[in-house]
């Protein structure tokens, strides 16, 4: 089993951003979950971020911690434990999972990860010269009894040999690997023994054989609920979902310093006094930086715009921006810069925070409901 650590800061991306579609998708698939349980959808939308750009980068961990309103801490816990996620960027065309478990293992792995280094890299995880392959070995896959095998993306290839897995390669680097069928690569379907059933085969005569089912008495059949058995119960900082990461939200490194009583940061660090000057980021001086006003009493859940997370708000607020009538004001001047401050890349147009913000200004969430044909997040 490898070591799973996040990529260097060099090939990291500044930011993450699901497109609308996946946005769309990940709060849908939020809301499946009961509410209170919606940290459950933290796979789905992992899954997703890495679908949507091939790897998952440590501002997607932060970006997806950040709509569940986890610690950034909990969902790296979850993305370095599953080999499912690719830390570092892989092959364009093919990443191959080589299961290298003893009962694969046994059955010819070794030659399978003979072949990954001739044909790809002598190492795992780097890409081969023309980016479009890379390959890693895996824990057991689940598939064991059609051993060996390896997994690409999503679909397993199994009952190999070295010269089978070759031509899988080569179809993939190929751009075709759609013509390799996924499954045994033997005459057998799915588990079942090569060359057909060779046990209860007489299907009907094992019915009669098989003795009824005793039926469950009602004790057995109460549904047990839900526990909090797994919830760690501390009160360690570094569990508190509202902590951020100081490397990458250095603008919140002051206030988690003021939380943990680290009074360091909180009065002589400039960088978390500056710290988005120092990222290139517009200055807080500039002409068009929205107009900010005091925090009142109650402020707008500013959450409900589509595209703003806990971690967004905070920084809005930090701007002196509370209210929905504020959002719903801004002109175009003022909306580029709050984008580029974010680094959000014209995310702010494009999931148009200041209709939303009109709409909500104008009659909370009904008024969203008739204008936008749904509930907002
Ligand atoms: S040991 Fe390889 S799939 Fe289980």
């Amino acid at each position: 089993m490898s070591v799973r650590r996040l990529a260097d800061d060099n090939v990291q991306p500044a930011s993450f951003a699901f497109t609308k579609e996946n946005a769309d998708w990940a709060e849908a698939t939020i809301n499946k979950y009961p509410k209170g349980r919606q940290q459950s959808a933290v796979i789905p939308l992992l899954m997703r971020a890495q679908e949507q750009d091939g790897w998952v980068t440590k501002a997607a961990i932060e970006s997806v911690a950040d709509m569940l309103g986890m610690a950034y801490i909990r969902v790296l816990e979850v993305a370095t434990f599953y080999t499912q996620f690719q830390l570092l960027p892989v092959g364009t065309r093919a990443h191959v999972q080589v299961c290298g478990t003893t009962p694969c293992m046994l059955r010819g792995a070794e030659d399978l990860i003979n072949v990954c280094k001739k044909r790809i890299h002598p190492e795992p995880f780097h890409l081969n010269e023309t980016g479009t392959l890379s390959w890693e070995e895996v824990e057991c896959q689940g598939a064991c009894v059609n051993a060996p095998m390896i997994m690409i993306f999503k679909d397993s290839y199994e009952d190999l040999t070295a010269t089978q897995l070759e031509h899988i390669i080569d179809r993939f680097d190929a751009g075709k690997g759609a013509d390799v069928t996924p499954g045994p690569q033997v005459d057998r379907i799915f588990s079942a023994p090569v060359g057909g059933l060779t046990s209860l085969n007489e299907p009907e005569a094992v019915a009669k054989k098989a003795p009824a089912r005793a039926k469950k008495t009602e004790e057995e059949s109460v549904s047990v609920p839900p526990s909090n058995a797994a919830k760690p119960k501390t009160d360690a900082v570094e569990t508190d979902p509202k902590l951020k990461t100081p490397a990458t939200a250095k603008a919140e490194a002051a206030a988690n310093a003021k939380a943990t009583g680290d009074t360091r940061a909180e009065g002589g660090d400039a960088a978390a006094k500056q710290p988005l000057a120092e990222a290139g980021k517009p200055s807080l001086e500039d002409k068009n930086r929205p107009a900010a006003i005091a925090r009142p009493q109650t402020p707008d859940d500013l959450k409900l715009i589509s595209g703003v997370g806990p971690k967004i708000e905070g920084i809005l607020h930090e701007l002196g921006i509370f209210t929905f009538a504020q959002v719903a004001a801004w002109k175009k001047a003022e909306r580029e810069w709050v984008d580029s401050y974010l680094n959000f890349k014209g995310r702010i147009e494009r999931d148009d925070w200041v209709r939303q913000a009109k709409a909500l200004a104008k009659g909370g969430e009904a008024e969203y409901i008739r204008v936008f044909g749904k509930k907002p997040r």
